[in-house]
């Protein structure tokens, strides 16, 4: 059996991620960190893109052209697409983890997250990674020796399809009686619906009353499958690695959906929004609206 390989969305998301800072939603928007957590031939695309969109406040450089052909530009294309996603995205969840004031914070599929070494309002919570095994090992490589600003950082390695949560976060220190913040961000897609149901669970298990759980999923909607499929045949047309080759899509959801799970599992759901509803006073380019519309987050509080 050939082992798993780390994860290659969890790139793309932090390409987007080191794109979008100083770019879009400046003062709102912040990851200084995720450019330090890319290689440096990841980087190249992101200098790209950050070169054709230079801040406008001061003025500096002109900006550059994008690419008009080939595989440069299907590349610049989707971390442009990636980092608009991932402004609205990360600001609400920042916002859901600055207002819980929990001590403990469990990042489920953390893949690139930066949160525990950037988030100066972590600097008295204890952050548990949570990342399958091989997404993680590579996360530790590429993090190297920068410090995190969390008070402490437990990695756990955990595959959420076939093994338990609850004894590897507590052999890292993990205290279930004491309120907890779950992120669970840009997972949910990855696992079939009863691995989210599945975890879902657990996370209740593991829950204080009044512990936060924020959860990004995809929608269920024709045109998000469709432009998924779009996107994936033209980087095949155009010979371009497809990041999203390795990591099918396994469940799309309905509001109604995660709110009944979460209900089920004893969360009230608080929100529940689409990101082109958070990017409200944002001022992001208009031409990912449609996938904007079909990413939505979910703020629940355990009862
Ligand atoms: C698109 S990345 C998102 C990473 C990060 N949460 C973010 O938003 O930047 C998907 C993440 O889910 C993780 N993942 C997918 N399936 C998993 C599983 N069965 N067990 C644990 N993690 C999983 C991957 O390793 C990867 O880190």
């Amino acid at each position: 059996m050939t082992e798993r390989a780390a994860s290659s969305t969890a790139v793309l998301v932090c390409q987007g991620r080191a794109a979008a800072d100083g770019r879009y939603a400046v003062g709102r928007f912040s990851d200084p960190i995720a450019a330090d957590l890319l290689d440096s031939s990841e980087r190249l695309v992101v200098d790209r893109v950050r070169a054709a969109e230079p801040p406008t406040e001061p003025p500096t450089e002109p900006p550059t052209e994008p690419p008009t052909e080939g595989t440069d530009r299907v590349a610049h294309e989707m971390v442009r697409r990636v980092a608009v996603t991932m402004v609205p995205r990360t600001i609400a969840i920042d916002d859901a983890i600055r207002g819980s004031g929990a001590e403990q914070l469990v990042i489920l599929g953390a893949g690139l997250d930066a949160r525990a070494w950037r988030m100066l309002e972590l600097a008295e919570v204890t952050v548990f990674e949570v990342d399958h095994p091989a997404s993680q090992r590579d996360k530790q490589r590429r993090v190297g020796a920068l410090a995190p600003r969390a008070g402490r950082v437990a990695w756990v390695a955990v595959d959420l399809s076939k093994e338990p949560l609850a004894a590897g976060l507590e052999a890292a220190g993990f205290d279930r009686q004491v309120r907890t913040t779950w992120v669970w961000e840009g997972v949910v897609p990855y696992l079939t619906p009863a691995e989210v149901r599945a975890t879902t669970a657990q996370v209740a298990a593991l829950s204080a009353a009044g512990s936060r759980l924020v959860v990004n999923y995809q929608l269920k909607s024709l045109p998000t499958t469709v432009m998924r499929a779009a996107m994936r045949l033209i980087l095949r047309v155009s010979r371009h690695p497809d990041p999203m080759a390795g990591e099918p899509w396994r469940s799309q959801w309905r509001p109604d959906g995660i709110r009944n799970l979460l209900s089920d599992n004893e969360f009230d759901t608080v929100w529940d929004s689409d990101l082109l509803t958070l990017s409200a006073g944002l001022e992001l380019p208009s031409d990912n609206n449609g996938s904007l519309r079909n990413g939505r987050v979910a703020l629940a509080v355990r009862r």
